[in-house]
């Protein structure tokens, strides 16, 4: 029996998808080359902005023409849309055979099972069950062998006005010390050398179980064999200088962090209710420059959330140039049903949104290109990922792409090297020396 995953969203949901991968191992399934040769297929799904929600309907058209030559074939969709919209989602495709969300991983065997039976295996719960922590028993399977995801924390108790996780992912769990360590060793011990510490609040871990997050960073990074640790998301609200402390402390964290600020104007920020202004934000960043020696950082911004004027997305553009980030995720608002914005006066027309989006773009380029070039002949550390056509490819410690010339041997390794030609996204390295 072949299995094919299909997955949509953010790390946390990649990560989801790695975990999933291992308990359909574990029941005998191997993976497909293509979703053609599946017996199961399934759609890990997102539902943050109105797109993704799109290509989902449209993957599941396609899909559907697999049951024309395997009629036992069994497709399931899982994640956020799953949980967000539940029994609807498959009375609008009933090509779909089984339905569970993030709460219940863990009971994809039975599902499973009752699919293969005939029946609609749809567990969309209310709430996450008792026993969800019966996940982290089952290993991930990886595509990356050297860097690996660790979810960390699930949930978040955040109430952004325009953002549909609360109600996708639930409230703020935090993962045992214990079972984060375990899976740390077990895969130092399968050749994972970068450890990236995932949530969507990661920066909260530890507040539902009386531990700070910085405990969780030192705790991980003693782990022996553990040479890199890096975590997302982190919210500007819980980045405290303990934190900040403890990321320049520990030679193992990485000096970067993705840390969204979401817009630039006060007013904004109050009516996205993020708990934040852009003062307290700047502050945030001094600190972490002050502690964090070279730090670089990255976000996230909305553009064109309801009654946003000129003047408002002008402070939007006003942060990107006061902390130069090296890399900008920007997303046009975009209104999810059941959220508090959704419903607000004031929403922006699309065009606006589009004409924000690419002066914002544009911004960014700009820096980008000066950042860049500031890299230029400097030395780095990389960590060898990966080999594509001749050229190893790896990560620096600020989270920049680095290639080199070099032998596949080197694969995991990490090495230092000098930048020869900066490119936004992109350094193109010489080999200086083989660091372990
Ligand atoms: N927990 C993280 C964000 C997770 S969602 C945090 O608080 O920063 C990832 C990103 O999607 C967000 O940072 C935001 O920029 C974007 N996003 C979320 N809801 C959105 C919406 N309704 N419209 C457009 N972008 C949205
Ligand atoms: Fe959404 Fe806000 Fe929670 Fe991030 S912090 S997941 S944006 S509600
Ligand atoms: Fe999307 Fe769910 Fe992640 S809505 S961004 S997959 S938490």
């Amino acid at each position: 029996m072949k299995y094919y995953i299909k997955t949509f969203g953010c790390q946390m949901n990649f990560n989801d998808s790695e975990r999933i991968r291992g308990i359909l191992q574990s029941i005998g399934y191997e993976p497909a080359q293509s979703w053609e040769e599946a017996d199961l297929i399934l759609l890990n799904t997102c539902t943050i902005r109105e797109k993704p929600d799109q290509k989902v309907y449209s993957h599941l058209g396609e899909y559907k023409k697999l049951k024309e030559k395997n009629p036992r074939a069994l497709i399931g969709v899982c994640g956020c849309l799953a949980q967000r919209m539940g029994q609807e989602l498959v009375q609008k495709a009933p090509v779909v055979d089984l339905m569970f969300s993030s709460y219940n991983m863990h009971q994809l065997p039975e599902l499973i099972q009752q699919a293969q039976a005939g029946y609609k295996a749809i567990a969309i719960l209310e709430e996450p069950p008792q026993d969800e922590d019966q996940l982290w028993e089952y290993p991930t399977v990886r595509d990356n062998q050297f860097c690996a995801y660790v979810t960390v924390m699930k949930g978040c108790d955040k109430n952004c006005t325009y953002c549909v996780v609360p109600k996708t992912r639930g409230r703020q769990r935090s993962r045992a010390l214990q079972s984060v360590l375990k899976e740390v060793k077990e895969l130092v011990a399968d050749g994972v050398r970068e450890i990236h510490l995932l949530g969507q609040n990661v920066t909260a871990w530890g507040q539902d179980i009386g531990l700070p997050f910085e405990e969780l960073l030192y705790r991980v990074a003693e782990v022996p064999g553990v040479e890199r640790v890096r975590f997302t998301t982190g919210h500007p609200r819980d980045l405290t200088e303990s934190i900040a402390k403890a990321m320049g402390e520990i030679p193992q964290v990485c000096p970067h962090i993705h840390l969204p600020v979401q817009a630039g104007s006060n007013r904004i920020l109050t009516l996205m209710d993020r708990g934040y202004t852009r003062e307290e934000y700047l502050e945030k960043i001094d600190m972490l420059r002050y502690y964090v020696k070279g730090i670089s950082f990255s976000t996230d911004v909305i553009v064109g959330f309801p009654t946003e004027t000129e003047e408002d997305f002008e402070d939007t553009l006003e942060v990107l140039r006061r902390v130069r980030f090296e890399q900008v995720f920007s997303f046009k608002y975009s209104p999810r049903p059941d959220t508090p914005a959704y419903s607000m006066q004031g929403q922006v027309p699309d065009e606006v949104k589009t004409s924000r989006m690419a002066k914002l773009l544009e911004l960014q380029k700009g820096i980008l290109a000066e950042i860049a070039l500031s890299y230029q002949n400097t030395e780095q550390e990389v960590l060898v990922e990966s080999s594509e056509g001749g050229k190893l490819v790896g990560r620096t410690r600020g989270n920049r792409w680095a290639s080199f010339p070099g032998e596949e041997h080197l694969l995991g390794k990490l090495v230092k090297v000098r930048v020869v030609k900066s490119r936004p996204f992109n350094m193109e390295c010489e080999l200086l020396q083989v660091l372990g």
